[in-house]
Order: C-alpha cells, then structure tokens, then sequence
C-alpha cells in the first residue's frame, strides 16, 4: 500500500481509503461481511476511513467504531460528516446557514459521530453539503475552531455537491478548511480545473470519493440493473440516467487496456493525479477490498492511457 501526504495536516495517509456509505444505508448490506471486509483493509494496510452520521443514521459510524476498537494498535485515520439540519441534499444557495449548519447543530452532531465511533477526537469532521454563499459567515467559522480548540476534531472539511467542485473555493480560502471530498473519476474531471489548483496552493487534502460513478465504472451494470424499492440507487439512475451511464461505459471498453479490469482502471486513472491524497472506493465485499487493494502497487498508468481517458470526460448538470 502506498501513501500520501493528506494536505496541510501531514498526516500520511493510504491511497486507497474505505468509503463505508454503502454498508451503513444500502440494501444488501450484511454487518459481519462489511467487518470482515474492513478488518481485511486493515490488514492490507489501508488507514482511512469515510463515513457519515447519515449512512444508517449512525449506522456505518458505530462499524467503524468497532472496527477501531477490533485495532487499537493500528494509527487509523477516522472522517465523518455533520448532515446538514434540514437533512437536505444537495445543499442550494438559497438555504441559509440557520437552516442547515447552525452553531448547536455543528456540535450536537460532532458530539453524535464522536460518541458513535467511540472516540475523544475525529480526526476529521466534513459538512456534508456545502454552499458557498456562507463562506464568510463568521458562525461556522467560530464553530469549527472551537471543536478544533476544544480537540473534538483534528481537521475540518467539505463534501462539496455533486458535480459543484468549485462551489466551495471561496470557504477553502478562509483558511479553516483542511480537506475537501469532491466527486473525481474517469467521467467527472471538472474538479482538475479549479478545485485542484486551489488546493495544491492552499495545501488543502483532497478526497477522491464515488470513482466508479456508483457503479458505472465498475461495468456491472447493464439496461435492466434495477434495485429494491428504497434504494439510492433507483433515484442516481432513474429515467434516462441508466441508459446513459451504460452507454458511457460501454464507449470505455476498448480503451482498457489488456489484463485490466474496468474498476482497477477507474482508480489508476484517480492515482494519476497527485493532487489526490486519498480514493475512497464504497466497498462491502473482501473481494472488492482485495481488487481495489491490490491497484496501490507504484506501477503508475501509462501517459498515452491517461490522455485517451481524457476524452471519456463527461460534464453533467447538477440539478
Ligand atoms: N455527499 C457525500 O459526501 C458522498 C456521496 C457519495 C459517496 N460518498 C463517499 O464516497 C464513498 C464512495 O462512493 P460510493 O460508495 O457511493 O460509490 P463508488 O465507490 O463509486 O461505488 C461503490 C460500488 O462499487 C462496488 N465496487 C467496489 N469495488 C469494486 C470492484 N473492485 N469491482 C466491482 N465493484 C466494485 C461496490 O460494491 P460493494 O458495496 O458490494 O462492495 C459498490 O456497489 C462512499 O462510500 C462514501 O464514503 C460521499
């Protein structure tokens, strides 16, 4: 496993990190498969670990809190999200402050993922939306410095919206922002434009999360992928959606190289960058964890491989 310097914090993270959505809120979920496949990350040497007080409803937040005391021996870097408390996604500009991220809020769910997870201090708490028209408000600002004072948290970050990376450029330059997770894969390249520059100046970690589009660029799914009622699932690839996802992947399929699989390229194109500190793939299954494990092996993608990806960008409208 290789790692990388997560931003400012210097915290030396693995390049493949555990994204924990899936195990906490989608159908299908197993508890003791989704321990058996963390505990396996762990002794594959992965260190960082993406949950959400959402994901379950402290759901996913408690597994990795048992993972954490399964390991108290193993430096495991923890991220966890404040939903915001109109408990709506995405955030828009006309939202206000008071009715997403209020002070008391900022706390009270702080308080929620540190008692889940089981621990004194996290190192990361992110907002998990984000609109950039309260970046100069000075009530989130003064709330997350004192959970940094107060050593409830490490760092701070944002879940930028999906397919928004440069709405939260603005909250990155107050200075209060360590790290930033944005959608980043083989389709969604927007965030190389700005976001990533940005960060490289102001040193702030960036977090690669979704890279297989959830689930498109794993080219499993095909025109009849459905899921039970209830799904996440039903919703990302409702109406024309599924039809054009699949299409898309299937336009990939010729630039794959020989002897790789789809998902093992969609996260060698992400390692490609080296504005990208960690890659947070949703797994449940160990075989998954093996698979994607296995990618962080040094052996970068080829040049010319990475410049015909760049013509699989795909640009989609957030609302
Ligand atoms: N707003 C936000 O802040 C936000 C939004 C979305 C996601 N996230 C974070 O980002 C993480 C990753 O996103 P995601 O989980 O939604 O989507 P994703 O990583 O793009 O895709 C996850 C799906 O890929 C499957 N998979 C994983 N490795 C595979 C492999 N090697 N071969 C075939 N299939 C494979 C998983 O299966 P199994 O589950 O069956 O193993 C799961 O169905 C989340 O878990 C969460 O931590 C944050």
């Amino acid at each position: 496993m290789h790692h990388r310097t997560f931003g400012r914090t210097g915290w030396r993270v693995t390049e493949i990190g555990y994204g924990m959505w899936g195990m906490g809120a989608w159908s299908g979920s197993d508890d003791d498969e989704s321990v058996a496949s963390l505990e396996r990350a762990v002794d594959l040497g992965c260190n960082f670990f993406d949950t959400a007080w959402i994901y379950g409803r402290g759901h996913s937040e408690k597994l990795l809190g048992r993972l954490l005391r399964a390991r108290p021996d193993s430096r495991l870097y923890s991220a966890s999200k404040i939903p915001p408390k109109n408990l709506k996604w995405p955030a828009t500009d006309e939202m206000t402050l008071e009715e997403t991220y209020p002070t008391d809020h900022i706390r009270e769910f702080t308080e929620k993922s540190l008692e889940n997870i089981g621990v004194s201090t996290l190192d990361l708490m992110q907002f998990h939306t984000w609109s950039d028209t309260w970046a100069g408000d000075e009530r989130w600002q003064r709330a997350v410095e004192s959970l940094k004072t107060e050593k409830l948290v490490r760092a701070v970050g944002i879940s930028v919206n999906r397919w928004e990376p440069v709405n939260g450029l603005r909250a990155l330059r107050t200075g209060l922002i360590d790290a930033v997770q944005v959608v980043h894969n083989i389709f969604d390249q927007a965030p190389e434009d700005e976001l990533f520059p940005a960060c490289r100046e102001l040193g702030v970690a960036v977090i690669a999360r979704v890279p297989f589009d959830e689930g498109t660029l794993t080219g499993t799914l095909t025109m009849d992928s459905a899921w039970p009622d209830g799904d996440f699932r039903n919703l990302y690839f409702a109406g024309d959606k599924l039809r054009a996802s699949v299409e898309h992947a299937e336009r990939l399929r010729p630039d794959i190289p020989a002897g790789m699989t789809m998902p093992e390229l969609a996260l060698r194109f992400i390692l490609a960058n080296p504005d990208v500190a960690t890659i947070i793939p949703g797994m449940r299954r160990r075989a998954h964890v093996d698979a994607n494990i296995r990618v962080s092996d040094g052996k970068p993608l080829d040049a010319a491989v990475v410049e015909r990806l760049r013509a699989h960008r795909w640009d989609r409208n957030p609302r």
